[in-house]
């Protein structure tokens, strides 16, 4: 599922309910040209990452969600949802945003990224 939303640039954002993110499933966000992947897991936790696999830039939001990661849909790089690190033998990090769950509200804050090197 796409979204396009303005984001006010200093605060918390609401981008929806967890309902709208499917379970082990992920809501793609448009922010200006950057796409974040808001991942929901089998435990309803929720991450957000930039939506880019630090391999080669592949779609994470199009990826396995799996015990707290996401498998890349290119070339299966593992990616923890928690940190945006490879997993394994792989090297590198994607960056992620924190998020807060208000109820069944999500909020983004795209203002204090834990951003990629
Ligand atoms: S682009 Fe993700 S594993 Fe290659």
């Amino acid at each position: 599922m796409n979204a396009h939303i303005t984001f006010a640039k200093t605060a918390w954002v609401l981008i929806g309910t967890i309902d709208d993110i499917p379970r082990q499933g992920s809501r793609r966000i448009q922010d200006g040209a950057r796409r974040i992947a808001v991942f929901r897991t089998a435990d309803d936790r929720v991450f957000a990452l930039e939506d880019k696999c630090p391999h080669k830039n592949g779609p994470l939001s199009e990826g396995i969600v799996h015990d707290g990661c996401v498998t890349c849909p290119l070339h299966n790089w593992v990616i923890s949802l928690e940190t945006g690190e490879a997993q394994g033998a792989d090297d590198g990090r994607t960056s992620t945003f924190p998020v807060r769950i208000e109820g069944r509200n999500v909020y983004l804050n795209l203002t204090a990224t834990n951003a990629a090197c």
